[in-house]
C-alpha cells in the first residue's frame, strides 16, 4: 500500500504544493463548505465528487467510511467540520500522521470540502465484540458529555465519538495522556491529565459501544 500511495505523490508532486497551500486556509474552506450546504443541488454534487475521490480512503477507511482496520478511525457520520479541520491540521503539521500527511498533499481544498461531506453523510455500522462499560459509562457521562454529547454525536469540530473504534480510541486516548507530539497542541492533552490510565479501556469500550 505504502508504494500505491508512493507512487501517487510523485506523480503529483508539483501541483501538491499548491493544494497544501490552499489546504491551510482553512476559514476559507470553511466557508466554501457552509455556502454549499446551504444548497441541496450542490451538496448532492459535492458528496458524489466526495464519493469518487473516496477510493483513494477505502483500503483502509473503509468505502464507505467505516473503517476496515480497529487502528484507523471510523469516518462515516463523522461532523464534517471536524473532518475538514483534521485535513488542516494533517496539512499544517500541527497533527502528525506520515500517512495523513501525504494523502493530504494529494488533494485540493475542493476534494477536502467534498470529501468531508461525503463521509459525514454516510451512517456508521454499529460496532461489534465491543461491550458497554459501566464504569466507562459513569466516567464519560460525568464531564466527556460536556463536548462530545451525550450520545457522543459531537458538535461542530468536536469530534462524534460514538461507534468508533475501540483500538483506535485508546491510542488516541492514550497519546493524548501521555503528550505525544503527534497531538500535543490538542485541548485533549489537558483534559486527559484529569483522567487515570485505568479508565481509558472503559471509556473506550463504552463510546465504542455507543450507537
Ligand atoms: C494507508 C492508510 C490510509 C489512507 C489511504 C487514508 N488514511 Fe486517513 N487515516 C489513517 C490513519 C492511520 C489515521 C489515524 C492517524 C492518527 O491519529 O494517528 C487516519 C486519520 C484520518 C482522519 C482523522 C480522523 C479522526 O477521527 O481523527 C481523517 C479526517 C482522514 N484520515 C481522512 C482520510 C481521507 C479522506 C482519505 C482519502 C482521501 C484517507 N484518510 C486516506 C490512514 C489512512
Ligand atoms: C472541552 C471540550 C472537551 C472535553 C470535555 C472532552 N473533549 Fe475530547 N475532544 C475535544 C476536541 C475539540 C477534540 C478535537 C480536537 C483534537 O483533539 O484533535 C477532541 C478529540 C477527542 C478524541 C479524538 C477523536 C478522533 O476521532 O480523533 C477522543 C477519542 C476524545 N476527544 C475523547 C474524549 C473523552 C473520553 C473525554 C472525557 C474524558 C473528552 N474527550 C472530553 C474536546 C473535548
Amino acid at each position: 500500500m505504502r508504494l500505491t500511495i508512493g507512487g501517487l505523490i510523485i506523480a503529483c508532486s508539483a501541483l501538491c504544493a499548491s493544494a497544501t497551500a490552499q489546504a491551510q486556509n482553512y476559514p476559507h474552506m470553511l466557508d466554501r463548505m457552509n455556502e454549499i450546504r446551504q444548497h441541496p443541488g450542490q451538496t448532492a454534487d459535492a458528496i458524489a465528487a466526495g464519493q469518487e475521490r473516496a477510493q483513494l480512503c477505502g483500503y483502509c477507511h473503509g468505502r464507505d467510511g467505516n473503517s476496515v482496520r480497529n487502528h484507523i478511525p471510523n469516518l462515516a457520520s463523522q461532523n464534517p467540520e471536524y473532518l475538514l479541520k483534521q485535513f488542516h491540521l494533517f496539512a499544517t503539521g500541527e497533527r502528525e500522521s506520515y500517512v495523513m500527511e501525504q494523502v493530504g498533499r494529494m488533494l485540493t481544498a475542493d476534494e477536502m470540502v467534498n470529501l468531508s461531506l461525503f463521509f459525514a453523510s454516510q451512517p456508521v455500522t454499529a460496532q461489534t465484540a465491543v461491550s458497554a462499560s459501566k464504569l466507562g459509562r459513569e466516567k464519560y457521562q460525568n464531564f466527556c458529555f460536556a463536548c462530545h454529547g451525550e450520545q457522543g454525536e459531537g458538535n461542530r469540530d468536536m469530534p462524534r465519538l460514538a461507534g468508533q473504534k475501540k483500538e483506535f480510541l485508546i491510542k488516541a486516548l492514550t497519546d493524548f495522556k501521555q503528550g505525544k507530539s503527534a497531538r500535543a497542541n490538542s485541548p485533549m492533552v489537558k483534559i486527559m491529565r484529569a483522567v487515570d490510565s485505568g479508565d481509558i479501556e472503559p471509556l473506550a469500550d463504552y463510546i465504542a459501544a455507543m450507537p
